[in-house]
């Protein structure tokens, strides 16, 4: 099953929503491929790397997508076509990282999407790309990126009689109910019979989404003791909400796997090595601020 997460829009989560996805699915037990089509900035295969070096620098073993480095060849879209062929063969999910702009590699990847996932911020300008609204918030049309999903699924059902499924998650939403989230909402239901798209609430504005890319590590991960991050409400309701979003995605077999994961994230992983061996590894130090968010109930409060 290939899964593409993909905006045109630049930073409304992407990299942030596939790496947990990702881990989610990887903690469950599935055969996880990636591919990263942002070849530019590469933030997603940056990210893996730097979860395979913190892997070797604190002997640990977290669990690894099979992650090729793709390189595009011109407008060729063949050596994709390719990649996603191999990693479908060896894999239960192909997870495909799009970058916040749109070419032939893209729109190759959303053609093979049976999932596509567009994370968006919560705020009307992200709309717009998915949504032509007027000033009165009247849709007149599919916004850009709408456009080339709506392309890409017409020839995708023209030429192989295949459907596609496409989940927009609303990112960085706020703890407060504020006007705009619900004014959000509102005009999201209304967009998903027109847009044919379906609306998941994702991930909470937190601090800790920023602050664990040069670790390479994931908010499922940091049960694992050699982390050393004290169990709290923050970090319950952050794991709570990437599983929440994995189960709304209504992937295959997810749901029963994804029980396990929500009780115990870290303990149900393939086991630490050292941990593995009964040899005490030294404990990880993530950045400060990441331990003090999940340490200090002062913190909770204000997330
Ligand atoms: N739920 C969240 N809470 C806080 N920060 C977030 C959240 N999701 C993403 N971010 C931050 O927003 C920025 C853009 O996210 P990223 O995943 O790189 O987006 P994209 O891949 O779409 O460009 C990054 O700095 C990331 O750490
Ligand atoms: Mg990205």
């Amino acid at each position: 099953m290939v899964i593409v997460i993909g905006n045109e829009k630049g930073g409304s989560g992407k990299t942030t929503t596939a790496m947990h996805l990702v881990t989610a699915l990887l903690r469950m037990g599935f055969r996880v491929g990636t591919l990263d089509l942002d070849v530019r900035q590469q933030s997603f295969s940056r990210y893996l790397r730097n979860r395979r070096r913190m892997c070797q620098e604190m002997d640990i073993a977290l669990p690894m997508p099979k992650h090729p480095q793709f390189r595009p060849f011109g407008n060729d879209p063949f050596p994709l076509v390719n990649a996603i062929g191999a990693l479908s063969a060896a894999t239960d999910f192909v997870v495909i990282d799009c970058p916040g702009s749109e070419n032939i590699l893209v729109r190759t990847a959303h053609a093979h999407a049976d999932v596509v996932i567009t994370p968006i911020n919560d705020s009307f300008l992200d709309l717009d790309v998915i949504a032509d609204l007027n000033g009165k918030g009247r849709c007149d049309g599919p916004g850009v990126y709408a456009e080339m999903v709506k392309g890409q699924r017409r020839k995708r059902l023209e030429s192989r009689r295949l459907g596609q499924d496409w989940v927009i998650v609303r990112n960085r939403l706020s703890h407060i109910g504020d006007k705009n989230k619900q004014n959000l909402a509102d005009k999201l239901d209304q967009l998903c019979g027109v847009l044919e798209f379906r609306v998941t609430p994702g991930l909470s504005e937190r601090v800790v989404f920023r602050q664990m890319f040069l670790a390479g590590v994931t908010v499922l991960d940091l049960d694992e003791p050699c982390f050393g991050v004290a169990d709290s409400k923050s970090h319950r309701a952050a794991t709570a909400e990437v599983c929440h979003l994995v189960r709304a995605i209504h992937l295959p077999e997810v749901d029963q796997r994804l029980a396990l994961l929500e009780h115990t994230p870290g303990r149900r992983a393939p086991a630490l090595r050292n941990e593995a061996e009964g040899i005490g590894s030294p404990p990880f130090r993530l950045p400060p601020l990441v331990t003090e968010r999940f340490a200090s109930p002062a913190a909770h409060a204000s997330q």
